[in-house]
């Protein structure tokens, strides 16, 4: 059983979410990752507690497109999510979903698209979580071949 509620950044929330980037950095499951800091904390937060623990969270930042692509034109008003994590042992029961749902309903209050990039490793299966789960629109791929023997 968790729930999922909106977080402020109180100083035990915070460590928590740090220690939670610290485990995900070192499941070695992301290109590139690293803990955050405080300063890489973002809001809206979400999180999602069990037994009075923070198991997941959610944290993504507003931001108007410079940009334009050939699905978002320049000026849109958007919703990055930043961040999507739930700590190995409650993988797969749903939690994952329940954080990016509740986000995704408050980001619809203040923007018209949701955006994001992953760099998870196991591309296959965090595509299928956001492209049939999530509704999400794949959009493109950054591809790359070492080429020294
Ligand atoms: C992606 C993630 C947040 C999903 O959370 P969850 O609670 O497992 O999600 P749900 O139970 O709602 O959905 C399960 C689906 O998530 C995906 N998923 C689960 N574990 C995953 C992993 N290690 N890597 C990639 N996708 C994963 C799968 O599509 C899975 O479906 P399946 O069990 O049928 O294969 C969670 O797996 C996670 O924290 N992964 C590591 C961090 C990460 O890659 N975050 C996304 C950054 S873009």
């Amino acid at each position: 059983m968790f729930t999922v509620q909106k977080a402020t950044f109180d100083e035990s929330t915070t460590a928590r979410l740090i220690e939670l980037s610290r485990i995900w950095a070192d499941e070695n499951i992301t290109f590139g990752l690293r803990a955050n800091t405080n300063e890489d904390l973002k809001e809206p937060c979400f999180t999602a507690v069990s037994e009075g623990e923070i198991i997941g969270y959610a944290f993504g930042h507003y931001y108007e497109r410079e940009h334009p692509n050939s699905v978002i034109k320049k000026g849109s008003r958007c919703f990055e999510l930043d961040e999507l994590y739930v700590l190995p042992r409650f993988r797969s029961e749903g939690v994952g979903a329940a954080l990016f749902r509740a986000i995704e309903k408050e980001a619809r209050q203040n923007a018209d698209f949701m955006t994001l990039t992953t760099a998870t490793k196991d591309w296959r299966r965090i595509l299928s979580f956001y492209s049939d789960g999530m509704e999400m629109v794949f959009h493109d791929a950054y591809l790359v071949k070492a080429l020294e023997e």
